[in-house]
């Protein structure tokens, strides 16, 4: 059996108490910071200094989530503000293939990640130059949105062609995960869950990380 990782996502954390929050989820795999620009996406959330203050405080490694413009210029700034994995969009990226071996050599993981509609075969010949592929499975910008199951075929392509690397590379979904929807997800082949809502919505978000990585793995 696939082993299954859960992300919860500070989007949905009280932004006052970021530490706290963090805290709140220090038995999660790692925590999943959405950086936005207003540019990329229509939202704006936080930028390098306090991906860079949160990540001397977090109990857990930072997967950080770029939905940045202008990616080749700004993602490297964040491999070295210690972000354990950094992903970066592959509409923004003029050369992805060179931001990847940028992040790594500066000791980040690399992740491309791709909107709902963006296929994802023009960008297979690169899995080598990966550790995580990351299908959005809502349109980026905002939590809370419903899960698109559009996006199952895709996870399927996809898995198929990760194993066929022969490589561990992690394949991880955003936007929507719940107890359902992660069913369908890691049934499809993912085993990396990004979950906002579904864990900083209730009253204990550990326990709710806990039953999202019980059901995926179930
Ligand atoms: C949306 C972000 C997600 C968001 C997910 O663009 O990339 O990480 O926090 O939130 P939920 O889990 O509520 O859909
Ligand atoms: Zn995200």
């Amino acid at each position: 059996m696939r082993s299954c990782r859960v992300h919860p996502s500070i989007l949905s954390a009280d932004f006052a108490n970021l530490e706290a929050e963090l805290h709140r989820i220090d038995t999660a795999d790692a925590v999943h910071v959405d950086v936005m620009d207003n540019h990329f996406v229509p939202n704006l959330t936080l930028g390098l200094p306090v991906v860079e203050r949160i990540g001397q405080v977090s109990p857990v490694p930072l997967d950080v989530h770029l939905m940045i413009s202008d990616v080749d210029r700004w993602a490297p700034g964040y491999a070295d503000a210690g972000a354990a994995s950094v992903t970066f969009h592959a509409e923004a990226s003029a050369a992805p293939v060179k931001l990847a071996r940028e992040l790594r050599a500066r000791g980040a993981k690399a992740s491309l990640a791709l909107r709902p509609a963006t296929p994802v075969e023009p960008y297979l010949d690169m899995l080598p130059e990966l550790d995580m592929l990351l299908l959005m499975t809502v349109e980026p910008g905002f939590g809370g949105q419903a899960f698109l199951d559009l996006v199952l075929p895709k996870i399927r392509r996809a898995r198929a062609a990760i194993d066929g690397t022969g490589l561990p590379i992690a394949l991880q979904v955003d936007g929507g995960i719940t107890r359902d929807t992660i069913l369908r997800a890691a049934e499809a082949g993912a085993d990396v869950f990004v979950a906002g809502s579904s864990v900083y919505g209730t009253e204990d978000p550990a326990a709710a990380v806990e039953t999202l990585r019980n059901v995926a793995q179930a």
